[in-house]
């Protein structure tokens, strides 16, 4: 397939080529979670990629884990990722906000009401994450009570009007990276006893009903949902990939958008949800390189391939693919935190 001509629509949108902007967290938003005028400029530099997929963005004050993450549930978030999509749209670029709510995945620290993390059950993750004081592991979270479990879908769907408020094509659910609906997936985050807890159907429960609300309130062909079965560092059960066969048919249901897949090990597993999944299926590889980035679309099992590193370091990542052109490397040390450095000033095949 010539990937970057061929043309696909992705529920509401139709995309001109085969390459998305895959989310990825960048740390800069203001401390009230309103996205910074520097987001606006970043974003329209890699418009070229067609559907850009936002960073992780939290449905409510308790969704956040990382510093400065943006929101999108108060109207100065939904006034700054206006500016962010309208600057988008001008580009020509269309845009998919990704609602993360990080879970146990969070330190008081790093939120300005410093309450203690919340989860499905109170099961600490192993790991440590960035505060302003340093690294530091994060509390044992605090479990949701099944009402609060409701509300949590409250959030999303109130957070997903919000993003299309904020002029939005849509919204990524992220059922990814081993955040709060991850959590929810996986058994060993999960000890619940309620309907949210315990059989495969009860764990997928969270995610369906969340994917199930938005489409109520913002239509499904507005919606991409994210799932990264077997993500290094969460522990998931054995069953775990027929726990995802059933989520992934359970959504095929509701015709969402697309399915985002962050694929590690299980072909099989892949191989099935292609066959589950009958709209647009996005695949991203892990530990991909820039020789392996239309195997996938050539094989038929993915018919988007979303960019990460390559496009966060090349803003006209499309542009040099095409010409074969060498790429910038993404800078570390400014991947998260900080300003326009290793954010919008990357230097493109012009200034080079
Ligand atoms: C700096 C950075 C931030 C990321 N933040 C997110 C995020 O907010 N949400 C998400 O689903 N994935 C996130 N990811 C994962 C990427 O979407 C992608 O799956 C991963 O980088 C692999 O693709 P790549 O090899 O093209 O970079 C992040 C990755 C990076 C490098």
């Amino acid at each position: 397939m010539p990937v970057l001509s061929t043309p696909i629509t992705v529920g509401n949108a139709r995309l001109s080529h085969r390459f998305a902007l895959a989310p990825m967290t960048r740390s800069r938003a203001h401390a009230d979670g309103t996205p910074s005028e520097l987001a606006a400029e970043y974003y329209a530099q890699r418009s070229a990629l067609g559907l850009l997929i936002t960073e992780g963005t939290q449905p409510s004050a308790d969704g956040q884990g990382y510093l400065n993450t943006p929101g999108i549930y108060t109207d100065e978030h939904i006034a700054g990722w206006r500016k962010v999509t309208d600057a988008i749209h001008a580009a020509g670029g269309t845009v998919f906000i990704q609602l993360m709510h990080a879970g146990r995945v969070a330190h008081p620290d790093n939120t300005a009401h410093h309450r203690l993390p919340v989860a499905p059950s109170a099961i600490a993750p192993v790991l440590e994450m960035t505060t302003p004081t340093g690294k530091s592991a994060p509390p044992v979270p605090r479990a949701l009570s099944t009402d609060e479990v409701k509300a949590t879908v409250e959030d999303f769907r109130l957070a997903a009007a919000a993003a299309i408020r904020a002029g939005a094509d849509g919204v990524e659910i992220h059922g990814a990276n081993s955040y709060l609906i991850h959590q929810f997936l996986a058994a060993a985050s999960n000890e619940r006893t309620d309907q949210y807890g315990g059989s495969i159907e009860n764990r997928a429960r969270f995610a369906i009903e969340v994917a199930t609300a938005i489409a109520g309130e913002i239509g499904a062909d507005r919606i991409g949902f994210r799932i990264s079965p077997f993500v290094p560092g969460m522990d998931e059960s054995p069953e775990a990939a027929d726990l995802y066969r059933y989520l992934v048919a359970e959504l095929a249901k509701l015709d969402l958008a697309y399915l985002h897949v962050f694929h590690f090990t299980d072909e099989d597993l892949l191989r099935d949800i292609r066959s589950l999944w009958s709209g647009p299926l996005l695949v991203i590889r892990a530990g991909r390189t820039i020789d392996d980035l239309q195997i996938d679309l050539e094989s038929g099992l993915a018919d988007v391939v979303p960019i990460g590193k390559l496009a966060l370091a090349n803003p006209d990542f499309l542009k040099r693919y095409t010409a074969g052109a060498d790429m910038n490397e993404p800078d570390w040390a400014t991947l998260f935190g900080g300003g326009a450095a290793g954010y919008t000033d990357y230097p493109t095949l012009a200034t080079v």
